[in-house]
């Protein structure tokens, strides 16, 4: 038998959109999983979507056979910018099919480890700005990673240096997407007839939009004027060809991957370090035996391409800070059949449904009781591989899965290896405890450290 899926109290045209806090959707959508439990439905202005929370519904609808990506709210306005870019794309629009086929060789692993040394230029000019300003300086981790981050994908996937560790404030690049990720947010839970009224943020919007097409197509522009022989993101795409049709990426395709790449590729993993670096700080005990696996490893040498297959705890640490912190942890998906969720939910076809990673990242029934602790233990000595491929997906899942997720992850180690090898940490405020902010992804927020170069070194 049907049973009805709950939905909190609305308004006529608004709908539940004031359940839905403006500068943190997830900790709403959280907290109304927490009342409402595994599942629940909203009606954001006009638009019916149904959450699923649990770990059970989160691997039920992580099928590709039965559900497929939707690019609803904030994601649709991205689109403005990213337009039909591999993140950005409806399902149907072909551009994602031969992007895709023609990038997937150039993020994979083997392609990805010729970017190292790239990735260790841009990570020593975070080690050198942490070691000149010395231990009274007050970091923010999440602005020092966005600049490490950006950085790097920018120089790795295209040859182009932003250079932000050389001055005081983010790149333009960086505040217009800043402001325009925000901005795609608020827009998704205006109603039409207040957007229309609101012409000075309109304005913003489209002047940041114009200000990331026309660096990125500048890019583009540079690069066919001025060829160099490098295996980077770009040239893939200028000279690839889709191996089943044979066609090319145009350069409005082109410009609108890059722009993909530098939002995709640098906040989410921007988050990642910043959450990991919390997570240590909180559990000196973990951090102490990082930094003896990573002393053990390089015996105090510069850190190398081999070492970091050498780095099990490492490799736990970050899984274990994705998992309670996923940094992109609500994504959604549309069913392409009428279906019945659990054997009781009765879903048509097209309904839109939001997965909330961050609550099935926590569910007891899979991590257990002590599912809100950051334990790095849990993800190692084969107990990772052993869980169902649905049950950790801070990348997603499936066809539409993060293709960045190896550059990530090789970016993830080198930097938390150099930083624990070569800084004693601690925190600004020592009773800090985790808040979060929100644009597109999650990042720690009013987070400030201290680094002085390490009294102890192996
Ligand atoms: C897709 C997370 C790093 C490029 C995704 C998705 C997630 C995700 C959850 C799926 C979104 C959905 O289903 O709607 C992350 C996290 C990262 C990370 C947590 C770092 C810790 C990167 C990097 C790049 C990148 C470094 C590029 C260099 C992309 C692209 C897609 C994607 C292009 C769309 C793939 C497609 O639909 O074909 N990412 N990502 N990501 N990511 Fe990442």
């Amino acid at each position: 038998m049907s049973v009805p899926i709950p939905q909190p109290p609305s308004v006529p045209f608004l709908g539940n959109v004031f359940s839905i806090d403006k500068e943190l959707p997830l900790g709403s959508f959280s907290l109304l999983a927490k009342q409402y439990g595994e599942i629940y439905q909203l009606n954001i202005i006009g638009r019916s979507v149904v959450f699923v929370n649990s770990a059970e519904l989160v691997r039920e609808v992580s099928n590709d056979k039965k559900f497929q990506k939707n690019v609803p709210g904030a994601l649709a306005e991205v689109r403005r910018a990213a337009g039909d870019g591999l993140f950005t794309a409806y399902a149907d629009e072909p551009n994602w099919a031969i992007a895709h086929r023609l990038l997937m060789p150039a993020f994979g692993t083997a392609n990805i480890r010729n970017m190292f040394d790239d990735m260790k230029d841009i990570c020593s000019q975070l080690v050198l700005k942490w070691s000149r300003f010395g231990p009274d300086y007050v970091i923010s981790p999440t602005e020092d990673f966005t600049r490490l981050t950006l950085d790097t994908i920018a120089l790795c996937a295209m040859n182009y240096r932003f250079n932000s560790f050389y001055s005081e404030t983010l790149p333009p690049f960086c505040e217009a997407m800043t402001d325009f990720l925000k901005e795609c947010n608020a827009r998704a839970n205006r109603p039409a007839i207040v957007q229309s009224l609101m012409t000075g943020a309109t304005a913003k919007f489209e002047a940041d939009c114009k200000h990331m097409v026309d660096v990125a197509s500048e890019i583009v522009k540079h690069r066919r004027l001025h060829p160099i022989e490098k295996k980077d993101l770009l040239n893939a795409m200028l000279y690839g060809k889709d191996p089943k049709t044979g066609q090319g990426l145009g350069d409005d395709a082109i410009t609108k991957n890059l722009i993909t790449f530098l939002i995709a590729g640098h906040e989410t993993t921007s988050g990642m370090l910043s959450f990991t670096t919390y997570h240590l700080l909180k559990n000196p005990e973990k951090l102490i035996r990082l930094r003896k696996e990573v002393d053990d490893v390089t015996q105090g040498n510069p850190i190398t391409l081999e070492h970091l297959s050498k780095l099990p705890y490492l490799n736990a640490v970050l899984r274990e800070a994705l998992r309670l912190n996923s940094t992109a942890a609500l994504r959604s998906v549309t069913a392409l059949e009428d279906c019945v969720l659990a054997g009781k939910y009765s879903i048509k076809k097209g309904q839109g449904i939001a997965i909330n990673n961050h609550e099935a990242h926590h569910d007891p029934k899979v991590w257990g009781e002590d599912a809100d602790e950051f334990k790095p233990e849990r993800m190692l000595d084969g107990k990772f591989e052993a869980m169902p491929p649905e049950s950790w997906q801070p990348f997603g899942f499936g066809m539409r899965a993060c293709i960045g997720r190896p550059f990530a992850w090789q970016e993830a180690l080198l930097v938390m290896a150099t930083i624990v090898q070569t800084f004693d940490l601690s925190f600004h405020d020592p009773s800090y405890n985790l808040e979060v902010k929100q644009a597109l992804t999650l990042k720690p927020k009013d987070f400030y450290i201290h680094a002085s170069l390490r009294s102890n070194a192996a």
